[in-house]
């Protein structure tokens, strides 16, 4: 059964929105982790537009089970990410104006810069997941990288409707099959919800699901505990 990563940018975007104190990110991870959330994820973007440097320090002193902290191959926030040690770091692309992560890491064209950054993560005792779209080429290169997980864009296949998700799924099982060949652990995420999730769950060797926007945004209504027990029961039935 795959394991449930659950992303609370979002709690700290609604703090943001008022700079103020709440909600707070470390009491929402508490509450994720009694509803059953396997790991916990946050994403340090470099504009620090939701997360903060204190709720990494924070969480990494309260979250009991994985703390997986997605960032950019940038200087500033590695140093960051290997003073705080979390778990897993996944490596993703980042760009100020985009409202959230638009496409997986192109590692073909930014190998160096990608093996520099995976290097120092690794160096630091720290497993590292690559956040990739569904592409053979993209893969091969993680694989050489050496990195412990890919973890597939779902964002395609998420937007997707009909036989057009089907073929978006077909690709994610195909892309699933080559990541675990090549010996690496296979991780999904981005654009998954309640409606869309149980098909990339069910994938062959699925390890684990990062999933935010949609549980945060249930959480609102009944409460995060509830909404992170209903997408464990969704991603095991
Ligand atoms: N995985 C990665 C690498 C991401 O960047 C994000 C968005 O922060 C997610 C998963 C979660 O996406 P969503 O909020 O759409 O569930």
């Amino acid at each position: 059964m795959a394991e449930l990563g659950v992303n609370i940018d979002h709690v700290a975007t609604v703090r943001q929105a008022r700079r103020t104190y709440e909600p707070d990110p470390v009491w929402a991870a508490t509450l994720a982790e009694l509803g059953g959330a396997d790991g916990i994820t946050i994403h340090l973007r470099e504009d620090r537009r939701h997360i903060q440097d204190r709720d990494l320090r924070v969480l990494r002193e309260t979250v009991t089970v994985k703390l997986n902290l997605e960032l950019a191959c940038d200087e500033g926030v590695l140093d960051i990410a290997c003073q705080v040690r979390p778990e897993q770091a996944t490596l993703v692309p980042e760009k100020r104006e985009e409202v959230t992560t638009e496409g997986g890491l192109d590692i073909v064209s930014n190998r160096q810069a990608v093996a520099r950054a995976v290097g120092k993560l690794r160096d630091a005792g720290i497993i590292v997941s690559l956040f990739l779209d569904p592409d053979a080429s993209q893969i091969a290169v993680a694989a050489e990288l050496g990195v412990h997980a890919v973890e597939l864009h779902t964002g395609q296949y998420a937007t997707a409707r009909g036989e057009l998700q089907r073929q978006e799924l077909a690709k994610l099982v195909i892309a699933g099959k080559q990541i675990t060949e090549l010996g690496m652990t296979l991780h999904a995420g981005h654009g998954l919800n309640y409606q869309n999730v149980k098909p990339v769950a069910a994938i062959s060797a699925m390890h684990e699901l990062n999933i935010g926007h949609s549980i945060v945004s249930r959480a609102i209504m009944v409460g995060m505990e509830r909404a992170v027990r209903e997408m464990k029961s969704l991603i095991s039935s």
